[in-house]
């Protein structure tokens, strides 16, 4: 029975390769895909998901969630990195298709509402629509059948700050509501994320094997390694958000560690992920008063990349 998920994205050159692999993945029902400000314009992010589902040919509700962070000053986007189309700016054609009229926190409310305990949350943007939609009905985290959350680093320092991972940056207040309520929630950040890579010639074989969608992808996976090799000075890419997708498929290729997460909202460490390991004792206890979730801290890199062109070049 395939896994229903409803994915939020802020498409984005990895969420792309992660959009393509949820829709591809046989083992995978895409309920729908909500979208978010932070690579891009969330007008943009819904243009890209709206586009890359029909790519895929498949059709799939799209609703459209947070324009801006829910408390502080929105940053400029990262035009440098995911291009100002959020697609290596390619000049691709407007979807035929439009968002639905609900909202991203309205679809995921309704959604877990007709289908309790069956609807897994994959968050890969800043969590703005998640947190709106604890906000509009508390309930919601009874209802998810679990929560896998693209963000976060633990040990690995930060990629937009010296301690501030892009996504919990970009909306902290938020981050920190989603990664403190009491639903089941694993963290997928840069401790495994940098441990993988997609270089150049699986990108090729992935291109070949998509047509379209693979043109798409590969065309915006150059735009974004020159961005990889010029800042990291590796050669191919981080697939930041497919990894959330790899640890739901196949968590055996992660190691992960249980605690409590708090996340820094204001001041020179806004966006950073503390974590207290279950059981470790600190001077004082404000670091475990949130509820116990799940932290991946160890990846075999390589297989979940293998993974991962499996499902693209089926
Ligand atoms: O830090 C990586 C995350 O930020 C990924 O989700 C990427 O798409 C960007 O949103
Ligand atoms: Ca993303």
């Amino acid at each position: 029975m395939p896994t229903p998920i409803i994915f939020d994205t802020d498409p984005g050159v990895d969420d792309a390769q992660a959009i393509a692999l949820i829709m591809l993945d046989p083992e995978i029902e895409v309920v729908g895909l909500t979208t978010t400000f932070g690579n891009v314009h969330v007008d943009t992010a819904t243009r890209n998901a709206l586009l890359l589902a029909e790519l895929a040919g498949q059709d799939i509700p799209v609703a459209q969630g947070a324009a801006y962070p829910l408390a502080k000053t929105p940053h400029d986007v990262p035009a440098h990195i995911h291009g100002a189309d959020g697609l290596g700016n390619q000049d691709l054609p407007e979807p035929k298709g439009k968002a639905v009229e609900q909202t991203a926190a309205q679809f995921i409310v309704e959604q877990t509402r007709q289908r309790p305990g069956e609807i897994t949350l994959v968050a890969v943007g800043p969590l703005g629509n998640l947190a709106t939609a604890i906000q509009l009905d508390p309930d919601v985290v009874n209802r998810v059948k679990q929560v896998v959350i693209m963000g976060g680093s633990i040990m690995r320092g930060g990629n937009v700050t010296p301690v501030a991972e892009a996504n919990m940056f970009s909306d902290p207040h938020a981050a920190s509501r989603v990664l403190t309520a009491k639903w089941p929630l694993t963290l997928v950040g840069l401790d495994v994320t940098h441990e993988t890579v997609i270089e150049p010639e699986r990108m090729a074989r992935i291109r070949e094997a998509q047509g379209a969608l693979g043109e798409v992808l590969a065309k915006s996976y150059d735009f974004y390694a020159d961005f990889y090799r010029e800042a990291l000075g590796i050669d191919g890419c981080c697939p930041h958000d497919s990894c959330a997708v790899a640890w739901l498929r196949r968590p055996d290729l992660f190691t992960t560690v249980r605690g409590h997460l708090s996340v820094v909202t204001e001041g020179l460490a806004e966006g950073q992920t503390l974590f207290a390991p279950e059981g470790r004792g600190f001077v004082g206890d404000r670091w475990m008063q949130s509820p116990l979730v799940d932290v991946c801290m160890g990846v075999d890199g390589k297989a979940a990349v293998d993974w991962m062109e499996s499902v693209l070049t089926a």
